[in-house]
């Protein structure tokens, strides 16, 4: 793998920043491990090659190689980003209370994870507890929600985002699991609003398009305790920025999450589009998008590019 850097409190020259970003480019464009997700049609359609990288630093500067740009929907990319919005709406200890913020060691759309748990979700990085996290989402209708969580998703990015309508309405006619998940919790008493509303705002929410320089700038957002660098808005409380940042490490790639720490060292959120986002603290956030997925429905040239990422940029926080 090459020279580790040991952390030093900010992210290295500029110039080096952009030479390693596109050096994780083309180190890892020619892996072929993975597979596209096909269990949302939509996403089927997705090509294997799309590979594209962002560093985006609390300055606000971002360095990308690739397709950074190429729009994807941001899946479970979502639910680090809903939590902190819900944290900062009801409190963080009110969140936890009704969410949990526990490992489960299953897959992310795990049921017997909630019959484990006596029909309490463990955590808001799986389905359960994010459908659950979603359901808390303020408002006094359905469309109502909806924009609370559309402009929060966008305070976050620093621009304007919207739904993408084709993976919205693919995924809608084929989440019975995450029906059936929400009505489970509801029968638990474990849902905060009607488990069918929470299921499709959740679907909306996870159709979201992003690309891999809005995940940057959402990480690096969570990277300077709330604040958008490029905006300079305050999205959220740095009180509050810190609890989502340990959901993220202890949950954010699943089963895997335990992997992801040991190896690369930092918070970190997996989705099934081919996404991840991952947050160094005081320093930045990295967007990858690729599509090729392993078993546990991570990115393969995802992980391997943050892993090279985290090494040769010093972020580790171990
Ligand atoms: O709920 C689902 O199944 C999808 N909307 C999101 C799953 C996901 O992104 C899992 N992550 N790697």
């Amino acid at each position: 793998m090459g020279p580790s850097v040991v952390s030093t409190g900010h992210l290295p020259e500029p110039d080096a920043v952009a030479g390693l970003v596109q050096a994780a480019w083309e180190r890892y464009r020619p892996v072929t491990e993975g597979m596209v997700a096909d269990y949302i049609p939509a996403l089927a359609a997705a090509s294997p090659d799309w590979f594209g990288l962002c560093v985006a630093g609390i300055n606000g500067a971002t360095h990308a190689a690739g397709e950074a740009d190429r729009p994807f929907s941001i899946q479970s990319i979502s639910k680090p980003f809903v939590f902190a919005l819900v944290c900062q709406a009801l409190g963080g200890g009110r969140a936890r209370e009704s969410i949990g913020v526990n490992a489960t060691g299953l897959a992310f759309n795990s049921v017997m994870a909630i019959e484990l748990n006596a029909g309490h979700t463990m955590n808001p990085m799986v389905n359960a507890g994010a459908i659950a996290t979603t359901s808390l989402v303020p408002g006094r209708s359905h469309a109502e929600k909806w924009r609370f969580l559309l402009d929060g998703l966008s305070s976050f990015a620093g621009r304007s985002l919207a739904m993408d309508e084709e993976v919205y309405a693919s995924e809608a006619a084929t989440n019975q699991r995450n029906q059936g998940i929400a009505r489970l919790l509801h029968g638990y008493g474990r849902m905060y609003c009607d488990p069918d509303e929470a299921t499709d705002l959740y679907t909306r929410q996870c159709a979201v398009s992003v690309t891999a320089r809005d995940l940057a700038v959402m990480g690096a957002t969570l990277a300077d305790g709330g604040v958008n660098p490029v905006t300079r808005e305050r999205v959220l409380d740095a009180d509050r920025c810190r609890r989502v940042l340990a959901v993220m490490a202890t949950a954010g790639l699943y089963e895997q999450s335990g992997d992801w720490l040991y190896e690369i060292g930092l918070p970190g959120k997996s989705g099934v589009a081919g996404g991840i986002v991952t947050i160094a603290p005081g320093k930045g956030g990295l967007g990858i998008f690729s599509p090729p997925l392993d078993e546990a429905g991570n990115s393969v040239r995802g992980q391997l590019a943050t892993r090279f990422l985290s090494e040769r940029l010093g972020l580790n926080l171990f």
